[in-house]
């Protein structure tokens, strides 16, 4: 049992239709007088960032932009934007976009006001003084990257997800508008909800879970799993929209504090090796790693299945269990997101060096429900191919 347990979060969220409009308050609060806005091209294009910077303009604020963020952001995209940050003289950073923007914008606040090289800031609290302030505004409903301490960049030389974990990577405030969500297409609505369900699903089963964070992480769910279906099927939906961004700051809030477990530590060899989109990646692996780990915590696992609305009463244990498994392999039909590894081009060749890989991502498997091995994950690779 765990004796101590530190419950850390974003100090500032301000939520709710409009509320974008509000930046220039949270500007003000934090006294800033340069502004670097961290973006990608696509909300360029879909006039998102247009529309922060005339808000910020009518309140008298100037900004910068950074919009070469890309998905699967590398390292030297992050270094860029530090660069971008410094040759501006900036005092703040407003990330805008989904999870590969956000975590940028964390590293580049950081990057920016220290000497330390990106290489030794990698891993558990590594990083030395506290960067820039950070606001940060998510475009979608899945990482939940306003409310953790996490970002993971993409090492190309090594073909490998790196993450840096530091409470200095937490933004001063968040804005979470869910009228910027409504022009996600029914693909990436899928792909990110489903990352923010396996969040929420992680957290309440991580050997890290703690009272506060259960009763995030089941709020989460309810919320994802109750409105996901309803986004997908209509975009234009903002009440279900609302929902789902609600439903990932739960899950994030969950997971920064209690951890995710096997499903994302599977996830990132292929998502780095085979270009897989970190929701998709997730969604692909789930099936097989809930089903080896319910017998790990059949507790919660029927829990799970009672959330999402499965018939329990008269099941044993080990049945509520698995109908935690059928709900998410129905709910993945109706969103058809991919199902298979050999559908990006995964092979049983490359098993073995995936699941040896799947072994290194150590500070994830020690929060899973159960133990694994190198023959495990070689097994659960192979059920998903
Ligand atoms: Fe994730």
């Amino acid at each position: 049992m765990k004796k101590t347990s530190l419950f850390q979060t974003t100090p500032r969220i301000l939520m709710g239709v409009g509320s974008l409009d509000q930046a220039p308050s949270e500007v003000g609060r934090l006294k800033a007088r340069k502004i670097l806005v961290v973006t990608d091209p696509g909300l360029v294009a879909a006039g998102i960032v247009g529309r922060l910077e005339e808000i910020l303009a009518r309140a008298g604020l100037s900004s910068n932009r950074f919009d070469a963020v890309e998905p699967d952001p590398s390292i030297e995209t992050a270094l860029r934007a530090a660069e971008s940050a410094r040759g501006a003289g900036a005092d703040l950073i407003i990330g805008l976009g989904g999870g590969s923007a956000l975590d940028v914008a964390k590293v580049a606040a950081v990057l920016a006001t220290q000497s330390t090289p990106i290489e030794k800031m990698f891993g558990i609290d590594q990083v030395p003084e506290e960067g820039l302030n950070t606001l940060l505004i998510p475009t979608t409903a899945g990482t939940g990257s306003e409310v953790t301490p996490i970002a993971i960049l993409s090492d190309h030389r090594d073909k490998l997800k790196k993450g840096i974990v530091s409470p200095r990577l937490l933004p001063k405030a968040a804005i979470l508008d869910p009228g910027l969500t409504v022009g996600l297409p029914p693909a990436v609505t899928a792909a990110t909800g489903m990352d923010a369900l396996i969040h929420a699903l992680e957290a309440y089963t991580s050997r890290n879970a703690t009272p506060l964070s259960d009763l995030l992480a089941e709020q989460a769910m309810r919320r994802i799993y109750g409105s996901l279906r309803k986004a997908f099927a209509d975009g234009d939906d903002l009440a279900a929209r609302a929902n789902m961004l609600e439903g990932s700051l739960l899950a994030g809030m969950a997971f920064a504090n209690a951890g995710v477990t096997a499903v994302h530590a599977f996830a990132y060899p292929i998502g780095a090796e085979f270009h897989i989109p970190h929701g998709i990646a997730n969604s692909i692996m789930l099936p097989a790693v809930l089903e080896f780990n319910l017998m790990g915590n059949l507790e919660k696992f029927g829990h799970i299945a009672e959330i999402f609305g499965e018939p329990v009463g008269d099941a044993n244990a080990r049945e509520r269990a698995r109908r935690a498994l059928r709900a998410v392999q129905e709910l993945m039909e109706d969103l058809q997101v991919p199902r298979r590894l050999r559908d990006f081009g995964v092979t049983e060749e490359h098993l073995p060096a995936l699941a040896a890989g799947v072994m290194n991502v150590t500070r994830l498997l020690a929060n899973n429900p159960r133990r694994i091995t190198l023959a495990d994950a070689e097994s659960i690779y192979r059920k998903a191919l």
